[in-house]
């Protein structure tokens, strides 16, 4: 049984989905341990505390710089005995010492079809909007796995998801997280968890 421990920072819709997937046996070998939010204010802690899973806050805000907020977090990590991290709408960025740490053991849910509308600056609804400004008739999500690069980690599952020519930014976002985002995070924490994901290189090969 692999300990799951969640980043979060916003409204933890993604996080619900794991919540409900390990509750559903969609996700099985794989228990979420702790939710951690980098904003107090987070109704992803509420979702977490209404399942009976611990939360923590460490917030962002207090931390004058990059490394002591990824110290106090690794800490965290370690306590909680984290064998995959999760980021699930989780807004900071972790240094190079996390990483090393918890190489191909973090991964995170991206809004777009990466390599597009993603890295530095494209975080929540400006994916859509860019999207949409574009004129790209396909959209959809990304999970991959964490390195140094922003987004930059290997790909292991992609969902497409149609762009409509009355979308606005909100109502592809809500399409985005309910036909992609909500169904590609569990499986993929699900295959993680059940040692289905092998590292080729830049490549992952999802083991049947
Ligand atoms: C989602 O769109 C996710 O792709 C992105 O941030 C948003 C978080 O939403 N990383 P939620 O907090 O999971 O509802």
């Amino acid at each position: 049984m692999l300990n799951i421990v969640v980043l979060v920072s916003g409204g933890g819709s993604n996080l619900q989905s794991l919540i409900d997937a390990v509750e559903q046996k969609k996700i099985t070998n794989g228990r979420i341990v702790e939710v951690i939010s980098s904003n107090p204010d987070a109704y992803a802690l509420k979702r977490a505390e209404s399942h009976g899973i611990k939360t923590r806050i460490i917030n962002r805000k207090i931390f004058s710089n990059t490394d002591e907020f990824c110290d106090t977090i690794k800490q965290a990590l370690q306590s909680a005995g984290a064998d995959l991290v999760v980021l699930a709408g989780f807004m900071s960025i972790l240094n190079k010492s996390i990483i090393d740490e918890y190489r191909h053991k973090i991964i995170n849910i991206h809004p777009s079809l990466i390599p597009a509308f993603c890295g530095k600056g494209f975080y929540g609804l400006k994916v859509h909007q860019k999207a949409i400004e574009y004129g790209v008739k396909i959209t959809g999500a990304t999970v991959h796995f964490v390195n140094e690069i922003p987004d930059g980690g290997e790909i292991i599952l992609q969902k497409a998801v149609e762009i409509r020519s009355d979308d606005t930014a909100e109502s592809l976002q809500l399409r985005v997280m309910k036909e992609a985002e909500w169904d590609i995070l569990p499986r993929a924490v699900d295959l993680f968890c059940n040692n289905k994901l092998e590292i080729n290189g830049n490549k992952v090969i999802i083991k049947e």
